[in-house]
C-alpha cells in the first residue's frame, strides 16, 4: 500500500484488493489507504469522525488502527454497508451458522408475476428468487448472529443477479439478461465475507454510526471529537439516489429514501441570485457543514477533507478552494492543502475548457 500515489488513494480502487473493505463496492469512496495515510501524515488523534462516512472505509480503517470513530451518513444503504463492516464478530459462530444454511434446501416458487419497475430489471424466476431469498433472510434470519453478512450479501448479489449495471451515477442495460442464480451468488459471497473476515484481526474498537445529517449533527456535542476525515458530495453531485436504487428500493423502502446528494438540495426552494443556482445551494449547505466540524472539533482538532471542484457545461467552478476561503473564516486555520489529482474538463463544441482539481486539505481548530 505504501506505493500508492495520492492520486490512487482518493478514490475507492485500492480497497478492491482489501479485506472487508471490498464487501460492497462503493464508487464514491476512497481507500483505507488515503485513512491511514492522513492518520500518520498529520499525528491525528482518536475520537474520530467521518460525517460523510459512506460504507465506512474512515471508521474500519480507525478500528484496524485501533482509534475509536464515530460517523454519520443519510443513506440507509451506506450505514448499513458501514455497520456490518465493522461490528466485532464471533468467527466460529459465523461459521457454524453458514455451514447449516448451504445445507438447506429452497423451494421456490415458480409463477406469480409482480409488475414493477425494479422487476423488469431481472429475468423473471431470478426476480422470484430474489422475494424468496429476501424473505428468508430479513424474517427466517433476524436472529442469526450471520443476519448483517447474510442481508450484505444478498444486497450485493443483487445487481450481479439484475440486467443492469452501474454506469456511473446510473444503470443501464447489460448484455446479459438470462437467468441468474441468485441463492448461488449468495452463498459465494458469503463464503467470501467469512473467508475474509479469518484473514482479518478484528480487535479495534467498534465505531459508533448514527442516522445523521452532516449539516446539523445533532448526535454530536460541542468539543466532542479531537479529528475528522472525510469526504462531501462534491459539486457535480452523484445521484447517490440513482446509482444505487435497485438496492434502496428492495431493501430500504426507497420511498422513504429521499436520497439525493443532501448538500445542495435546496436549490429549487432557495431565491438565488446567482446564473448557477447549485454554486450557491452547495456553498450554503457546505458553509453549515463546516460550522458543525468547527464546533464539534476539540481545540487544535483537525479535519482532513477530501473534495474536488466542479465542472459545468459552460464553467469550472472552483467549490474546493472557496471551501478553504470558507473555513478561514470560521475560524479555521489551513495546516495543508495539496492537488490530489487534476481532471481536464472540455466544452462539447469548443473543446479544453480547463482543469478541475481534487484536493486533500487539512483544517485546524483554532
Ligand atoms: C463522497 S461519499 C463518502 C464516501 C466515504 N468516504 C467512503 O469511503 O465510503 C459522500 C457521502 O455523503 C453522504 N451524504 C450526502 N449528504 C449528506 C449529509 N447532508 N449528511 C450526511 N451524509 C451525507 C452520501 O450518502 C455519501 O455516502
Amino acid at each position: 500500500m505504501a506505493s500508492l500515489s495520492l492520486s490512487e488513494m482518493v478514490t475507492f480502487s485500492p480497497n478492491k484488493n482489501i479485506p472487508i473493505h471490498r464487501w460492497f463496492y462503493y464508487r464514491e469512496g476512497y481507500s483505507k489507504a488515503f485513512v491511514e495515510w492522513a492518520l500518520k501524515t498529520y499525528q491525528l488523534d482518536g475520537p474520530v469522525l467521518d460525517p460523510f462516512c459512506g460504507v465506512g472505509t474512515t471508521l474500519l480503517t480507525c478500528k484496524e488502527n485501533n482509534v475509536q470513530a464515530y460517523g454519520c451518513d443519510v443513506s440507509p444503504l451506506a450505514r448499513f454497508v458501514a455497520q456490518t463492516k465493522t461490528r466485532n464478530y464471533e468467527l466460529e459462530e459465523l461459521q457454524k451458522e453458514f455451514s447449516e444454511i448451504k445445507k438447506m434446501e429452497f423451494t421456490f416458487p415458480r409463477e406469480g408475476r409482480v409488475e414493477s419497475w425494479v422487476s423488469k430489471r431481472f429475468n423473471a424466476q431470478t426476480f422470484r428468487e430474489l422475494l424468496h431469498m429476501k424473505n428468508f433472510v430479513e424474517h427466517e434470519m433476524k436472529k442469526s448472529p450471520l443476519h448483517g453478512i447474510a442481508l450484505l450479501a444478498l444486497i450485493d448479489s443483487t445487481l450481479r443477479a439484475s440486467n443492469v449495471e452501474r454506469m456511473g451515477a446510473s444503470l443501464r442495460r447489460s448484455t446479459s439478461k438470462g437467468y441468474k442464480p441468485i441463492k448461488k451468488f449468495w452463498l459465494q459471497k458469503m463464503d467470501f465475507m467469512l473467508k475474509d473476515l479469518k484473514k482479518s484481526e478484528m480487535t479495534g474498537p467498534e465505531p459508533e454510526i448514527f442516522e445523521d445529517d452532516a449539516r446539523v449533527l445533532r448526535h454530536f456535542a460541542n468539543e466532542s471529537v479531537s479529528s475528522i476525515i472525510t469526504s462531501p458530495p462534491y459539486l457535480n453531485k452523484i445521484e447517490y439516489a440513482s446509482a444505487y436504487k435497485l438496492e434502496l428500493a428492495l431493501f430500504f423502502e426507497e420511498p422513504k429514501t429521499q436520497l439525493r446528494s443532501f448538500v445542495g438540495e435546496n436549490v429549487k426552494e432557495r431565491e438565488v441570485e446567482s446564473d448557477l443556482p447549485i454554486v450557491d445551494a452547495y456553498m450554503h449547505d457546505m458553509d453549515k457543514c463546516l460550522k458543525q466540524m468547527y464546533r464539534v472539533l476539540t481545540n487544535e482538532g483537525k479535519a482532513v477533507i477530501n473534495v474536488a471542484g466542479g465542472a459545468f457545461p459552460d464553467r469550472i467552478v472552483k467549490s474546493d478552494e472557496m471551501l478553504i476561503e470558507h473555513a478561514i473564516e470560521y475560524g479555521f486555520e489551513v495546516e495543508d492543502n495539496i492537488v490530489a489529482r487534476t481532471i481536464d474538463a472540455y466544452q462539447r463544441h469548443s473543446g479544453f475548457m480547463g482543469k478541475v482539481n481534487e484536493r486533500v486539505f487539512v483544517l485546524v481548530k483554532k
